[in-house]
């Protein structure tokens, strides 16, 4: 068993750890590093909390780790990176439930009324915030979890009115606070659960009320308000390393949201009250244009002539797990003195850095891995832009059509080169569910088929 002291100091080194981790996760090079800096600092952060003063039961503590641990790592072991994203919303639920479950412990902990006056009031209002949050997150999160699972429409479901209900439960849940917190005993149980009841239900409503394009900010939400539950755990359970892992993780998550609004061109408050003033009017373009459809030859013959290239892979490319026969073509085409680069979209395959994730895996050097902006302006220059497995990303309708789901986001504008290649398996739409104009342009061709598969062949037409 340790000090207090000797906790209070691991504490302060394992939330060093925990910033240097986020540091460290904030470019590719030193990505691999900030990994086991979190890593270490949350084996101290259990081991001094489990080794500390006043805890006891250690035998089941050390069980459900164990048994947790096995889950955990069977789990990470088996999850594709297409199911990254489901894996961290059912992930953040479980942060909401733990939140609500502390809240719940600490109101029935007979110490939590043997504290008097102000004392007693703050944790009881530390009980209910943390509640409240947990509640949110829980439910948003399976929500957010079954949009991206495919078992609940992805489309938001957008009733008139709705922002005035939310306000209105919103203000029930305050009045309830305020009884909870003048009630004696744990006799305000009864208005605890009204609460959390309600705030389940806003948790589904507000998740419910995003979702195509909007999505991936739900999920940098979710992970924040995670964040701040947790910190709200902190607080009940007098942990401070819980409170600032939590404050982290919150303001973080908060960070990430505002960067992914900003490049979709979305208004942060609109996605986190569900679509608030941005519902798309009208119906959408006709396109214009006709189909052309290549082949695997035909391409690699370009792809000789080219002077240079430019990669945009999406969704597709990480189901098709094409990255490695990309690499291989990439290798190939730079020894032939071609300049190669990748354009990478902010939101391009299903979570923050996706495909850099992907491209880092095959060994691609970061070097010719561009952002969307980076490569915008040079597109007019390029030969040949290969699109693989992107869709929404390259949508000239997001730049041109108000009616367009994804109106307003930044997209890559490959339509500017002066030739464009699609591989993906067919005419099928992407995330958004819009049909995207750029395939009937009349400088792009489609080269149907899986994109590994497509890949697989153009390399061994480029090198025949
Ligand atoms: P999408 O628009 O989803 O398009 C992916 C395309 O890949 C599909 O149209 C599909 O067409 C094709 N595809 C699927 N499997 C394939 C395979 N094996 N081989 C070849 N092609 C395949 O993807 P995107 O362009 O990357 O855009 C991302 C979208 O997801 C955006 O709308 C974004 O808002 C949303 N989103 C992003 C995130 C984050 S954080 N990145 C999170 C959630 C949602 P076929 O079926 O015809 O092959």
């Amino acid at each position: 068993m340790i000090s207090v002291s000797i906790q209070i100091a691991s504490y302060l080194f394992a939330s060093i750890l925990f910033i240097l981790s986020l540091g460290g996760l904030s470019s590719q090079e030193s990505a691999k590093r900030g990994v086991w800096y979190g890593i270490a600092g949350m084996i101290i952060a259990i081991l001094s909390t489990v080794l500390g003063p006043n805890i006891s039961g250690h035998i089941y503590i050390v069980i459900a780790i164990a048994i947790a641990s096995v889950i955990g790592i069977m789990v990470a072991r088996k999850v594709e990176m297409t199911s990254m994203p489901q894996l961290v919303a059912i992930l953040h639920s479980f942060v909401g439930l733990a939140a609500v479950l502390v809240g719940f412990g600490s109101y029935l902990d007979p110490h939590t009324h043997q504290l008097t006056g102000a004392a007693h009031s703050i944790h009881l209002v530390e009980i209910f915030i943390g509640v409240f949050i947990g509640a949110i997150t829980f439910t948003g999160s399976i929500i957010a979890w079954g949009k991206l699972e495919g078992r609940i429409r992805s489309k938001p479901l957008l009733y008139p009115g709705r922002h005035l209900v939310n306000i209105l439960l919103v203000i029930v849940c305050i009045i309830l606070g305020a009884v909870f917190t003048m009630a004696t005993g744990t006799s305000g149980m009864v208005y605890l659960i009204i609460m959390t009841a309600i705030a389940s239900f806003i948790g589904v409503m507000l998740v419910m009320a995003i979702g195509g394009a909007d999505m991936p900010v739900v999920v940098s939400m979710l992970n924040s308000y995670s964040g701040w539950a947790a910190a709200a755990a902190g607080f009940m359970l007098g942990n401070d390393l819980l409170i600032v892992t939590g404050a982290l993780v919150g303001s973080s998550g908060a960070i990430l949201s505002i960067i992914m609004c900003e490049a979709m061109n979305r208004s942060f408050f609109s996605v986190i009250f569900g679509g608030f003033g941005n519902t798309p009017t009208g119906s959408l373009k006709a396109v214009e244009g006709e189909v052309t459809a290549t082949d695997h030859e035909e391409v690699s013959n370009l792809l000789k002539e080219a002077a240079s290239v430019v990669i945009v892979p999406g969704y597709g490319m990480a189901v098709a797990k094409a990255q490695f026969p990309v690499y291989e073509m990439v290798n190939t085409l730079r020894k032939a003195d071609k300049e190669v680069r990748f354009g990478i979209h902010p939101v391009a395959g299903r979570l923050p850095g996706h495909m850099n994730v992907l491209l880092a895996e095959a060994n691609v050097p970061y070097d010719i891995v561009l952002e969307m902006e980076e490569i915008n302006d040079d597109l007019v220059e390029t030969d040949v832009v290969l699109v693989i497995g992107a869709n929404d990303i390259v949508n000239p309708g997001a730049e041109d059509d108000p009616a367009s789901p994804i109106y307003g986001m930044p997209v890559i504008q490959v339509w500017n080169a002066k030739q464009v290649i699609v591989m993906k398996r067919s005419m099928a739409t992407g995330y958004a569910g819009v049909q995207n104009p750029l395939f009937f342009k009349e400088n792009t061709d489609m080269l149907y088929g899986d994109a590994k598969d497509s890949v697989d062949k153009i390399n061994t037409y480029l090198k025949a």
